[in-house]
């Protein structure tokens, strides 16, 4: 799998309890189910450890949060590429702001998941960052101002210019890479702003997982595109 059908919403599980272990599952098949009745692309990037359970238990696409870019021997405490891949991924986040990478790992894994045709969405702070990630060719940069990030100010309507420019100064680098946007995104209208600045879909984490019922969030997110 290397192209999901656009527009998307990959929910970012981060460290949340209300989304790590038994409660993935759950949020999991919320995803699943929210996608199926609205037909717009859902995608969960769930803690590595619960990414066996979730693909053997929905059919949701499931990328991983982040991957070391390290090779098959010593390396404790590292997530190993070839690992991820046999737990079924169908791609991984890359530098996220709560877990930056250097841009020679950020390179190397990138390449990693092209070479196994597997989904690359690099996260970027701003429009400058955006630009180096595009040379990478990935599948998916993804603009999140880490100030906005958790504040459920939406990056849509706070930075119009961070998502717009993104995507301009991205297309014109590697018109094949889609953009993403996230950070405060929890809305209807949320998302559509996004949409209307160029953007293929949204990255988000706490206004779902903290939802009171994170399926009708979800549904209340697509209502408006
Ligand atoms: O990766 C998604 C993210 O960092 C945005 O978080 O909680 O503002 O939706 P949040």
């Amino acid at each position: 799998m290397s192209n999901l059908k656009a527009p998307v919403v990959i929910l970012n599980f981060k460290t949340y309890l209300e989304s790590s272990g038994e409660n993935a599952l759950e949020l999991a098949k919320a995803l699943e189910s929210a996608s199926a009745e609205s037909g717009i692309t859902m995608v969960a990037a769930p803690q590595a450890i619960d990414i066996y359970k979730i693909k053997e238990e929905t059919g949701i696409p499931v990328l991983s949060q982040h991957i070391d870019a390290v090779s098959p021997g010593g390396h404790t405490g590292s997530n190993l590429f070839e690992s991820f891949v046999e737990s079924g991924i169908d791609g991984s986040l890359l530098n996220h702001s709560e877990k930056r990478m250097t841009l020679a790992d950020i390179a190397a894994v990138t390449k990693m998941l092209e070479d196994e045709k597997l989904i690359s969405c690099i996260c970027t702070n701003n429009v400058e960052t955006s630009v180096a990630a595009a040379t990478l060719s990935p599948t998916y940069v993804a603009v999140e101002p880490p100030e906005l990030i958790g504040t459920g100010i939406p990056v849509s309507k706070a930075d119009p210019e961070v998502v717009s420019g993104s995507v301009d100064k991205v297309k014109a680098i590697d018109k094949n890479v889609s953009v993403l946007c996230g950070a405060g995104i929890s809305t209807g209208e949320d998302m559509a702003a996004a949409i209307e600045l160029g953007a293929e879909g949204v990255l988000l984490a706490s206004g779902i997982i903290k939802a009171e019922s994170p399926k009708d969030a979800l549904l209340d997110l697509v209502s408006k595109i």
